[in-house]
């Protein structure tokens, strides 16, 4: 991190945070799994963007999980709000200075590949920068992007979840979406086209910096809905959060087994 651009406070600066969560909506009842250790707000660091979005708290979490020192952000900027890529990738480049090498990522998302369900769980292949904004304008430059969600890790994941009882994991191509409104059914189509699997309008800002910073990603989309034309029934956000907040404990689940493993797996 621009040492200038942020000052860490206190308790971040002398906690030793390995692995970092970001919550998306309605995921915040995740941080109930934790035990807490230090909380502090966004308001508290000059300069990070807050959100005004429904479900998204707006702090930095510190605490125990599954037996291992976790950061979590709980709630994001997004562009839709006005900000820019750098400014929803803010709390990622304050987590890298905590320490965290592994970050995860997750976020609410609509379903484009109709086999899919709604109150699962998408693990994270690869992304579609559609909104084609980057955290990485003004540089660095050219970063690769062959493999940004990491295969060691998706690999534990899935076999962890297997062991678990399966179920819960899909895998696919998140397409980010600039919002705030949610897809027509043609641009729905067309997503699925591109080689979409789900739709959402956030993560991919955090991805590309975490990778630009050197942390290994993760990423899970919950998959709160049908995309637009794939069901009868209009969209809500409140269909959203509820969704969400009813998976939120099947993943804290996995989570809970896995992070010990995941560190494991940084470490050889
Ligand atoms: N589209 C875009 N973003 C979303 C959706 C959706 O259907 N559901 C949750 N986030």
């Amino acid at each position: 991190m621009d040492q200038k651009e942020f000052r860490l406070p206190d308790v971040l600066a002398k906690s030793s945070p390995r692995v970092g969560l970001v919550l998306g909506s309605g995921l915040g009842s995740f941080v109930d799994r934790v035990r807490i250790g230090y909380e502090c707000a966004y308001s508290e660091i000059d300069g990070l963007p807050q959100s005004n979005v429904p479900g998204h708290e707006g702090r930095f979490v510190g605490g125990e999980l599954g037996g291992l020192e976790v950061l979590i952000a709980q709630g994001r900027v997004h562009v839709y709000e006005g900000w820019s890529a750098r400014e929803a990738a803010s709390h990622v480049r304050i987590m890298a200075a905590a320490g965290v090498e592994i970050l995860i990522v997750t976020n609410a998302a609509g379903i484009v590949n109709g086999n899919f369900k709604p109150g699962r769980w998408m693990l994270l292949s690869d992304h579609l920068n559609l909104a084609r904004h980057s955290p990485l304008t003004g540089g660095p430059n050219f970063i690769d992007q062959s493999t940004v969600y990491c295969p060691a890790l998706r690999a534990l994941l899935k076999d962890e979840q297997k062991e678990l009882g399966g179920g819960i994991l899909h895998e696919g191509v998140y397409a980010w979406v600039n919002g705030p409104e949610y897809e027509t059914p043609a641009e729905i189509r067309m997503l699925r086209t591109l080689g979409a699997d789900a739709v959402g309008m956030s993560t991919v800002p955090e991805a590309i910096q975490a990778r630009a910073l050197g942390l290994k990603v993760v990423g899970f989309s919950c998959l709160t809905n049908y995309g637009a034309g794939l069901t009868n029934q209009p969209l809500s956000h409140s269909e959203v959060m509820e969704t969400g907040e009813k998976a939120a404990g099947e993943l804290c689940r996995l989570l809970e087994v896995c992070i010990p493993a995941m560190v494991e797996i940084d470490n050889e």
